[in-house]
């Protein structure tokens, strides 16, 4: 049950000017023995973290080994969720200046690509290559706008996972499990936090951390139908179980580090690791990055689906699409794209990502045990896009919801954030 998209209402995006944070090159010397003999291929994402980096590698060094002569230029902009990097993104897209490919959601962020005009079809590389046979035909379907293919998948996140500490639990007496009410998590929380612990890692520096937070919440409130209901108005976001999922946010607010603010995702789920605190809400790109750290799987910290009373997988989806029009180099883009779909590859990324591979093609075998648990729950439970990550919706909609979240970490008010997601459900719909 993978969430129907609604119309994208995005024509233009509001382009706000930023500086880009980061511009690495990594390149390699022209290629004695052939290849593309000294072209250039530009890829934008917002992998930047220790273990996004890494992942965003093992694409990069896979691409190499295809072609040695590329030059593979990392133009990554830093900045969790990729607020930033789809701002940078956007400029450049406005100036006629795209890379040669760029990363994204699938589903409501590459429809709202699509209605932009900003990305090319490539369904007949799809065709060429059999893709749509290698995954389920609903994750290939998110792929899609209008029964054409405009991206290709390289890898399938979890966003609703609660990281924990085993130790920092256990000193407070408490454990946390996915079968679990909301309430049994909160007064889990509540103890740890009597305890004299941080109940909850929070790193919304980038907002998109927050947002998940909540979004988890209101999906284990009101289940992954009313979820999909919210975008398609068939369910209020006013509704009684929408507040009281706020309200359950605001609570957790106290009970998370007062830095919030401050810190990046990373560092939140690294604090997390240390014993700072007992849990940290966060899709399992955190999984890649504990690991990355050195922190050991079971012992260091350990995994709970978000808790609810109707198990959800809630998708992010990282894809890569080729521009519409001024592409510099289109047989590297398109190199590139076969490349990030290879099985192997998927694998390969998936260990150093935390991710799953989104072709039932490549092995999981190989994965940790906490990725082969995805890669089941991703197969056999309800799956639902996240809008923390612009997928479930439009582009105008994710923003509002953003900016709606930032202004409740502010002035906690449950009637304005109720009464400004209605009024932006409502615009969406008219
Ligand atoms: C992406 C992940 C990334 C995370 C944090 C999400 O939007 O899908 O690949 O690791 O943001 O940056």
């Amino acid at each position: 049950m993978i969430n129907r998209r609604i119309p994208a209402l995005l024509g233009t995006a509001a382009l706000l000017s930023m500086s880009v944070a980061a511009c690495a090159a990594n390149t390699s010397e022209a290629d004695s023995e052939g290849g593309s003999g000294g072209d250039t291929l530009e890829i934008v994402s917002w992998w930047t973290s220790g273990s996004e980096a890494a992942a965003l590698q093992v694409l990069f060094d896979a691409v190499q080994e295809q072609d040695p002569g590329l030059d593979v230029v990392n133009a990554a902009v830093s900045g969790g969720g990729g607020s930033n990097a789809k701002q940078a993104l956007n400029a450049r897209l406005q100036a006629g200046d795209p890379p040669d490919s760029w990363q994204l959601h699938p589903d409501g962020e590459l429809t709202s690509y699509v209605a932009g005009g900003n990305v090319a079809d490539v369904s007949d590389l799809w065709e060429e290559n059999g893709w749509a046979g290698q995954m389920p035909a609903d994750l290939a379907a998110l792929q899609q706008v209008d029964d054409a293919y405009y991206t290709v998948p390289v890898g399938v996140h979890r966003g609703n996972v609660l990281w924990t500490n085993p130790s920092v639990l256990d000193d407070a007496g408490v454990s946390i499990d996915a079968e679990d009410s909301l309430d049994d998590l909160v007064s889990a929380l509540e103890e740890v936090d009597a305890s004299g612990t941080t109940a909850v890692c929070l790193g919304d520096k980038d907002i998109f951390a927050a947002g998940q937070l909540l979004e988890s919440i209101i999906i284990s409130s009101i289940g992954p139908e009313n979820w999909n209901g919210l975008f398609t108005g068939e369910y209020p976001f006013d509704s009684p179980d929408v507040r009281t999922a706020v309200e359950t946010y605001g609570h957790l607010l106290e009970l998370a580090n007062s830095d919030h603010s401050a810190l990046t995702w990373d560092e939140a789920a690294l604090k997390m690791a240390d014993g700072d605190c007992a849990v940290t809400l966060m899709g399992d790109w955190a999984y890649g990055e504990l690991v990355n750290a050195g922190n050991e799987p079971s012992d260091d910290f350990a995994w709970v689906p978000f808790p609810s009373t109707q198990p959800t997988f809630v998708y992010v989806g990282d894809g890569f699409s080729l521009p519409a029009d001024n592409i510099s180099n289109e047989g590297a883009a398109e190199l590139w794209l076969t490349t990030v779909m290879d099985p192997q590859v998927q694998t390969d990324f998936a260990v150093e990502k935390g991710s799953i591979p989104a072709l039932s093609t490549a092995d999981v075998s190989v994965l940790s045990d906490y990725q082969q648990s995805a890669a089941e729950d991703f197969q056999s439970l309800p799956i639902v896009s996240s809008l923390a990550h612009g997928q479930v919706t439009t582009a105008e909609l994710s923003q509002e919801y953003a900016d709606a979240v930032t202004a409740f970490n502010g002035n906690t008010n449950v009637d304005a954030f109720i009464s400004t997601m209605a009024a932006a459900q409502q615009s969406q719909l008219d």
